[in-house]
């Protein structure tokens, strides 16, 4: 049997409500027959698809980072604002795509206000820098009276959109990327950027660009030597990572999260050592502002791409499996909640996303969609720290021997809710779980099948979601529950 041990007083941090962020690329179908078709039936006047939105507030996104990954590095910002009639058409050099520039900065703003998530944005580090920045800077977040002010006002925003957070590029550290950069180059472009764009806004949250993967040849060197030179202007460090199996290790797979926590660990741990270098009082945080699962070994890379518009981009179709890994990065983001403050899950709609949709037609929530949606809803607003006693191990090829479970859990001192998140890694063992707790059973939800590659689709867009578990009980100030193999669980008490 094993044990579960949490207790009020073990407190992590507060819970960032930004953790819960997403990520919309101009990319494949994620904008265009994603959130975005005018003459769709639900479309709205804006062309937003209100279907779309609708599964957006119900996975509780709260931040939405725009509009690239890869796509920004080669974006001209102005080719998306004013009358859409005199949009240029271009070559996306990214995703080798025709951008048709029908949807940009107002309407991203717009469908922000109506999926109430707080928008997010990516600048061009890579064909553009600091004059660029400023520009749309002033034209989103000035009231009027300068030349982008006044453009954002003459095409129909007369308030400020407000952008708080802003990304300084995405992913320079990658030869893949348009205009990549060494990490001198990157961090001198973004130290001069930020200072500039401060004496715009001085209210600003940078997040400084952090390595694409912990594979990639300069992670650790990266992150230093942009903090060195950026340390007293940013507030945050991004992080980036797609998880798939290897080798037929799906063991290995089912404990991507310890991937996960060693990366963070591993970006902390940097800055910390450049806060040491500079006896600086300020703790640097971070952005994990794309992760996900992607099936990357499936992707025919960029120059494999025919040239199109709008056409299907890695379009994942998830299992059980790879909602259970979802939800395991969750447990991992909310244990780092002291230090990781914003976190999109990439992307949200179409490419590798939650949410999927066909042209013209229905719209439905993929397996990973669940864990999502349960962990944003029932998350209160301290994480606490858990303890597993007596837990059994597995054995995987990619980090070797592991715990079978995954924790955390979340406090709300106001109601005395806690909400105890839980995996099973074991693909062949199901986990008798002990949890001393005061208060009483509130709901156990799980999310795990006998087939575990069971998909949703359109036509059977229900064949996996969460279910209720039977059996869990609180007797004698212990909550007992069986956990299957290879399954995610949200255990809620009440005091
Ligand atoms: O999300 C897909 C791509 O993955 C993004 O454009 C890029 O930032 C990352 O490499």
């Amino acid at each position: 049997m094993a044990r579960l041990v949490v207790d009020p007083a073990f407190v992590v941090g507060a819970v960032d409500r930004r953790l819960f962020g997403s990520f919309v690329e101009h990319m494949g179908r994620c904008v265009y027959t994603g959130i975005y078709e005018p003459g769709h039936p639900t479309a709205d006047a804006d062309g937003f698809r209100q279907d779309v939105l609708e599964l957006v507030r119900e996975l509780g996104v709260t931040a939405v980072r725009y509009p690239g990954g890869n796509f920004v590095s080669n974006y001209h910002w102005e080719d998306g604002v004013g009358p859409k009639d005199q949009r240029p058409r271009r070559l996306d050099l990214a995703w080798r795509a025709i951008e048709p520039n029908q949807f940009g900065t107002d309407e991203f703003v717009a469908w922000s206000r109506k999926a109430g998530v707080e928008p997010i944005w990516a600048a061009n580090f890579g064909t553009r820098g600091i004059r660029e920045a400023v520009d749309l800077l002033e034209y989103c977040n000035l009231p009027a009276g300068t030349e982008p002010a006044d453009r954002r006002v003459a095409n129909g925003a007369e308030e400020p959109h407000g952008i708080k957070i802003w990304c300084l590029g995405n992913e320079m550290d990658g030869p893949w990327q348009i205009g990549h950069k060494t990490p001198e180059e990157y961090a001198r472009l973004a130290e001069e950027a930020a200072n500039a764009m401060r004496r715009v806004d001085p209210d600003l949250e940078f997040v400084a660009c952090g390595s694409s993967n912990a594979q990639m040849p300069t992670f650790g060197e990266w992150e230093r030597v942009v903090l060195e030179r950026t340390y007293d202007l940013v507030d945050h460090i991004s992080l980036h990572a797609y998880y798939e199996p290897h080798d037929g290790d799906q063991a290995g797979f089912l404990a991507a999260a310890e991937e996960m926590d060693r990366m963070i660990g591993s970006v902390i741990a940097t800055a910390d050592h450049v806060r040491a270098l500079k006896r600086s009082d300020k703790e640097i945080t971070l952005s994990f502002d794309e992760w996900n699962v992607w099936r990357q070994a499936d992707f025919p890379g960029e120059l494999g791409l025919e040239i199109r518009e709008a056409g299907p981009l890695i379009e994942d179709t998830y299992t059980v499996d790879d909602a259970v890994v979802v939800g395991s990065l969750l447990i991992t983001l909310l244990r780092h909640a002291d230090r990781v403050k914003i976190a999109c899950l990439a992307q949200l709609v179409n490419v590798i996303g939650p949410i999927r949709t066909e042209p013209g037609g229905r719209a439905w929530r993929q397996t990973i969609f669940h864990p999502f949606a349960l962990t944003a809803r029932y998350a209160g607003p301290t994480v606490l720290r858990t303890a597993i006693a007596d837990g059994p191990e597995i054995d995987t090829a990619a980090f070797g021997r592991v715990p079978a479970l995954w924790s955390t859990a979340t406090y709300d001192d106001s109601t005395g809710e806690l909400a105890i998140f839980v995996v099973n890694r074991s693909e062949t063992e199901k986990i008798d779980l002990e949890i001393p707790v005061t208060g009483r059973l509130v709901r156990h939800l799980a999310l795990y099948d006998d087939d575990r590659s069971a998909m949703n689709s359109a036509d059977d867009p229900d064949r996996v979601q969460p279910r209720s578990v039977d059996g869990t009980e609180v007797v004698d100030g212990v909550c007992r529950a069986t956990l299957p193999p290879a399954s995610w669980h949200l255990i809620q008490l009440s005091s």
